[in-house]
């Protein structure tokens, strides 16, 4: 594995591979009642954090500790960029500290990989800007691979704004290259440029795509949180309004792409279905398909620990290490 993992389509197959079925025996410890291993005991893990996150952050913290490792969280609020700071002296100055990986999450697409050329330790990427999110990306193939095997010929349909989706890019990198056929859907305001060089199907047409009459069979669907955040609405008319740039009102968007009880009708019923959260429910995802018995959500929460365990483990304590075979620390 590569000393940094920055992108989903840095990974070869065998690379994406070797590290699912890493997590898959990460996942059998999830369930013991002692989850700590000792592989990365006295490392230290610093999860440097300038914009929001639960699952992520926590999950990698989590992941460090039951690996044994020292995890240290620093997130921009409290930090000293609040006080001008620049990110190179704020990076650098963490890095001094001795640290052995650092998990890092910024709103600038890009930011990461130049955070990479800076220091000496590994870098994790957990989300830059609108770029990439590739542990997202490997969870939900370990979610995915769970329910549906092999993902060779799986027809995967992703759902809402791709424009601003670093999940999309992650998925679409890595399900290509574990042999899945992606479709994208979305209105036309939220398709990015160039997205036909992609090498994935994009309609516009949910109904048409989750019927199977558009793209095939669908195997299963994701659906993507609609990101207010980056699409400039939300200001004084409230959590209605999304901006008017790309769509016009959340009633609009919810109606032609939203996941609601009539469109999870039209998909098999053995089609599982994520969403990386937060959840926007009521908008891209109605309750009744976010809480139905094929959802996926929480598993893949549950997938993340794993995932990041074995992304951690891989690059920190090598792919050699026998330490699996050995009892909890
Ligand atoms: C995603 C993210 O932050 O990119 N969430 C996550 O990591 N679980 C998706 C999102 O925020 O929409």
């Amino acid at each position: 594995m590569s000393r940094h993992l920055l992108s989903a389509g840095d990974l070869s197959r065998d690379e994406a591979v070797a590290i699912l079925d890493t997590a898959k025996r990460m996942h059998a410890i999830q369930t013991r009642e002692v989850k700590k291993l000792p592989p990365l005991r006295g490392r230290t893990v610093v999860n440097l954090f300038f914009e929001d996150s639960t699952r992520t952050r926590s999950s990698f913290e989590i992941a460090g500790k039951w690996l044994s490792a020292d995890v240290i969280n620093v997130s921009a609020k409290g930090s000293s960029i609040s006080k001008g700071e620049s990110l190179r002296d704020t990076v650098l100055t963490v890095a001094a500290l001795g640290v052995d990986a650092l998990v890092v999450r910024h709103n600038a697409s890009g930011a990461v990989q130049r955070i990479a050329g800076w220091v000496s330790c590994p870098v994790i990427n957990a989300g830059d800007g609108t770029h990439e999110h590739p542990t997202q990306a490997l969870l939900d193939a370990f979610t995915l691979r769970e329910r549906l095997g092999d993902l060779s010929d799986r027809h995967v349909v992703i759902v809402g704004d791709i424009t601003h989706s670093r999940v999309a890019r992650s998925n679409v990198l890595l399900l290509a290259t574990l042999g899945a056929r992606v479709t994208l859907v979305g209105p036309p305001t939220l398709m990015p440029a160039g997205v036909a060089t992609w090498g994935c199907t994009t309609s516009w047409d949910l109904d048409a795509v989750l019927s199977g009459k558009a793209a095939g069979d669908v195997d299963a669907v994701m659906m993507l949180r609609v990101q207010r955040e980056r699409l400039g609405g939300g200001s004084a008319a409230g959590a209605r309004d999304l901006g008017g740039q790309f769509v016009p009102t959340e009633r609009e968007y919810a109606i032609g792409y939203g996941l609601s009880p009539a469109r999870l009708d039209l998909l098999p019923d053995t089609a599982p279905i994520l969403h990386p959260g937060p959840m926007n429910r009521g908008l891209e995802i109605s309750s009744i398909a976010a809480d139905s018995a094929r959802s996926m959500v929480l598993d893949q929460v549950q997938s993340g620990v794993a995932v990041r365990m074995a992304v951690l483990y891989r690059m920190l304590a090598g792919a050699e290490h026998p330490v699996l075979d050995e009892e909890p620390a």
